[in-house]
């Protein structure tokens, strides 16, 4: 069975031109025309090697060889086709590629059977419903169709409206969540989205742990007023409240621990004018760490630390929690198949790291044998449109992965 780099890398062509921003990145909301065509050609492709296509009622694509029936135990593989605005080409469409490339080279092979099946999560990043990883949480029952009814899009249609086109349907989704029984595992490939691994020179990395993610929507609220004509002993300013707790949020960061990071991303002052001290202001926090004891602790400095300055300053906070995720560990078993496996593909040592960025991979765990295989993004950019990482480095996580499907794996004890 051979990997074809050159087909990978028009993979990632074709499907960077499904945007809703050509030649500033990718922007591809989940449901969205241009989500729809990158989902229709990763099936036409597998269509046309021989495998089978169902979505489930969540709206995920799930793509198995025809040889395979759907309940015959398989090794999973994918990842996401939604996008950030304006994000790479890269984030999860990675993914979703290295596993179709696999199934190619077993249809050439003549392998009509190969115990794969790819997967494409219909909604990971959650800037298309204000939260993420909606299909795989609903696919594993925790999300209700009552839930994915609560989340809207910008044109303000719920996840049930926008994926009715798509298959999605809330009376089917009690009775399609994942049937273990049906798989070996999960192995998501993914870029690393950070630095490390392209500093080190490293290609390929496993992924022991997955770091827990918290977010809230903060709102503080002061008083709007003139801004030529009030002291600035006088005033109850939003903007500047605000701007006081993101620099502390920073620094809280790193005292809390070398691994944890907080963002703010979002920060909508209202009215918004320039000669008016601003009355409300809206922002997002975002907090990850690996450690499950110190996002707790995180948690109420962060609190602490808002209340804190709001008091000082006569402001009122509202902090709203949108999301709260722990840290996963993945499976050791899988990671060590893994790492077998990236032996048998010529890399006998690879690295292992921890993923800073949340997964559909963290929600399957818990249901799932699951792991990870990363691939070095360059100089660590990510959610930008400079993202970029080797189509020679995807032909390698291919092999790997293609190693551990067709069991080449040695394993020693
Ligand atoms: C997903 O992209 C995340 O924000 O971790
Ligand atoms: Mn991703
Ligand atoms: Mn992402």
């Amino acid at each position: 069975m051979l990997v074809n780099a050159a087909r990978i890398a028009a993979d990632f062509r074709a499907i960077a031109a499904f945007t809703q921003t050509p030649g500033n990145g990718r922007s591809c909301p989940t449901f969205s025309p241009e989500w729809g065509q990158a989902c229709g050609y990763v099936r036409d492709q597998l269509a046309a090697c021989g495998c089978q296509t169902r979505i489930d009622a969540a709206g995920n694509l799930h793509v198995r060889p025809r040889g395979l029936a759907w309940d015959s135990p398989a090794w999973l593989s994918g990842s996401h086709l939604d996008s950030v605005p304006n994000g790479g080409d890269y984030d999860g469409v990675a993914g979703v590629v290295v596993p179709l490339e696999i199934l190619r080279a077993a249809h050439d092979a003549g392998r009509g059977d190969l115990p794969l099946e790819l997967i494409i999560f219909a909604d990971e990043e959650g800037t298309t419903f204000g939260t993420g990883m909606l299909g795989s949480l609903a696919w594993v029952g925790k999300m209700s169709a009552a839930d994915l009814g609560r989340y809207r899009n910008a044109a303000g249609e719920t996840y049930l409206a926008a994926g009715a086109a798509h298959g999605v349907c809330p009376n089917d989704l009690p009775h399609e969540q994942i049937n273990p029984a049906h798989y070996r595992g999960l192995i998501e490939v993914h870029i690393e989205q950070g630095p490390r691994m392209w500093n080190r020179g490293e290609r390929v990395a496993v992924v022991t742990a997955i770091a827990g993610r918290r977010q809230w929507r903060l709102r503080l609220t002061g008083q709007a007023n003139h801004a030529g004509s009030t002291p600035m002993t006088e005033r109850r300013d939003c903007v500047a409240g605000g701007a006081e707790i993101v620099v502390a949020l920073e620094k809280l960061a790193g005292e809390l621990s070398s691994a944890a990071v907080i963002t703010v991303g979002q920060f909508q002052p209202s009215p918004g004018a320039v000669n008016v001290i601003a009355g409300a202001v809206e922002l997002s926090i975002d907090f990850r760490d690996p450690d499950n004891g110190l996002l707790a602790v995180g948690e109420t400095k962060i609190a602490e630390l808002i209340s804190q300055i709001a008091t000082h300053r006569g402001l009122t906070a509202e902090l709203t929690p949108s999301e709260a995720l722990p840290a996963v560990a993945l499976d050791g078993a899988i990671c060590q198949r893994l790492q077998a496996a990236a032996a048998t593909a010529g890399i006998p040592n690879i690295p292992t790291t921890i993923s800073g960025a949340l997964h559909d991979a963290a929600i399957v765990a818990p249901h799932l044998p699951t792991a990870m295989l990363f691939v070095a993004s360059r100089d660590g950019i990510s959610h930008n449109p400079a993202e970029y990482s080797r189509i020679e480095d995807f032909a390698l996580a291919a092999e790997i992965l293609a190693a551990l499907v067709q069991e080449l794996v040695t394993l020693t004890e």
